[in-house]
């Protein structure tokens, strides 16, 4: 006879949604159990099934859906200031990509980032990252890219980390220096670049701020040769890559990012097929951002039948930003890749977990199984489908973060 297993919390009475299945991320299983040890999931599976438990404290989750807590795997969370009137005269007629070449658009931001102090930083973007958490989030990426100078990207960087810190999230940081090109550099972009291999990258690398590197491959971004060079910094030094690709042209960015084996491209209203097959070779994950779609009236659709065709894992994310996505809802961007993208309902939650863990190169979080953290998202709804078809309403009924 085995002794009962022990363990400090049980979930009992779950409709548990594991997502740990990648041919049906809709399986539910009715009556589950989740069991965790020191904050990771020792048990998730049908109560029947269970072994033996010993735990200290039960919780009942009264036959309510189960899910891993959500990942929102892209945010530019943390900047100051705002773009509303910036927003107002692109109402009026001005173009995203006019303001950006007049000065406004990510340089404003970086103006106000600039001048924001860190306790000042942290606290604007602290309401940001709790709507988030509000919602179920347990994990959350952070990109800098407001400061363009070390002391400032920094600062960001550090107060991403501190936002970790202060609450009940895993925040990863995404160093994002080839953002935009800083007025001190301009005409001079490959020198800007110079200063973002040699100097900001491994000093902020070295200073332990740097989960993923970043880079805005775009005309008004940088060059496929500039990313490039950003991504064999990051290769040196170790770093795992991401991309903003394909956002408002095709500069080839996607297979340039497959070719290095990035996590994840994003963006991609303008991928190509070429782009696609590189990525399908190279796993890298297709981050779909719907909020920055819908707010910049993009009119190019994501070519999402050609993804699912190739068997390209699909992520979704807030790209919370003040430019072009003022959005600190990842059910909303899940109801939006829905309707204006046309993701299933399967694919808008393994998007948001499983897919987005990928997209982060965390093994660790995303789905239910033996081994994960014990991250879990409990909601009031009957059907997964409520989750992606309401707008602007919060079903979370409870959210557990490594197990608390
Ligand atoms: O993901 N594309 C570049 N970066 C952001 C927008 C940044 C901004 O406008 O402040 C994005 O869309
Ligand atoms: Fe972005």
């Amino acid at each position: 006879m085995l002794n009962p297993m022990d363990c400090d919390t049980i979930w009992d009475n779950a409709r548990l949604m594991t997502l740990a299945c990648d041919a049906d991320s809709l399986l539910i299983i009715e009556r589950g159990l989740i069991a965790a040890k020191a904050g990771r999931i020792v048990y998730a599976g049908p109560r029947g099934d269970a072994p033996e438990l010993n735990a200290s404290q039960t919780i009942d989750c009264e036959d309510r859906l189960v899910t891993p807590g959500l990942i929102d795997c892209h945010t530019h969370l943390v900047y100051a200031g705002s773009r509303a009137v910036e927003w107002e005269n692109r109402l009026a007629g001005a173009s995203y990509e006019d303001i950006a070449r007049a000065g406004g658009g990510i340089l404003s931001t970086m103006n106000a980032t600039r001048a924001a102090g860190e306790t000042e930083l942290m606290a604007q973007s602290r309401p940001r990252l709790d709507a988030l958490i509000a919602e179920g989030v347990t994990t959350v990426e952070i990109k800098s890219g407001y400061g363009l100078d070390l002391a400032t990207e920094r600062r960001m960087l550090q107060v991403a980390r501190s936002l970790g810190t202060a609450c009940d999230v895993n925040v990863r940081t995404t160093f994002l220096g080839a953002h935009a090109l800083p007025p001190e550099y301009a005409g001079r972009a490959d020198d800007y670049i110079d200063l973002v291999i040699e100097e900001m990258l491994p000093q902020l690398a070295a200073e332990g701020l740097v989960d993923a590197v970043d880079a805005f491959c775009e005309g008004i971004g940088f060059t496929p040769d500039q990313t490039e060079r950003v991504f064999e910094a990051a290769g040196r030094l170790g770093l795992p890559k991401k991309l903003h690709a394909e956002q408002l042209s095709n500069l080839h960015g996607a297979a340039l990012a497959a070719r290095h084996n990035a996590l994840s491209a994003d963006h991609l209203e303008y991928l190509d097929a070429d782009g696609i097959a590189a990525m399908a070779q190279s796993g890298t994950v297709a981050t779909l951002l719907p909020g920055a779609f819908y707010f910049t009236r993009e009119q190019k659709l994501p070519p999402v039948a050609e993804l699912r065709k190739a068997d390209v894992p699909i992520a979704i994310a807030t790209d919370c930003n003040p430019g072009t996505s003022p959005l600190t809802s990842l059910l909303l961007a899940m109801n939006m890749a829905a309707t204006l993208f046309r993701l299933t309902v399967a694919e808008c939650l393994a998007g948001t977990t499983r897919n987005a863990a990928r997209a982060l190169g965390l093994p660790d979080v995303g789905t239910l199984a033996p081994g994960k953290w014990a991250d879990l998202a409990v909601w009031n709804v009957g059907e997964p489908a409520e989750l992606v078809y309401r707008m602007g309403s919060n079903p979370l009924h409870a959210r557990y973060w490594r197990g608390r």
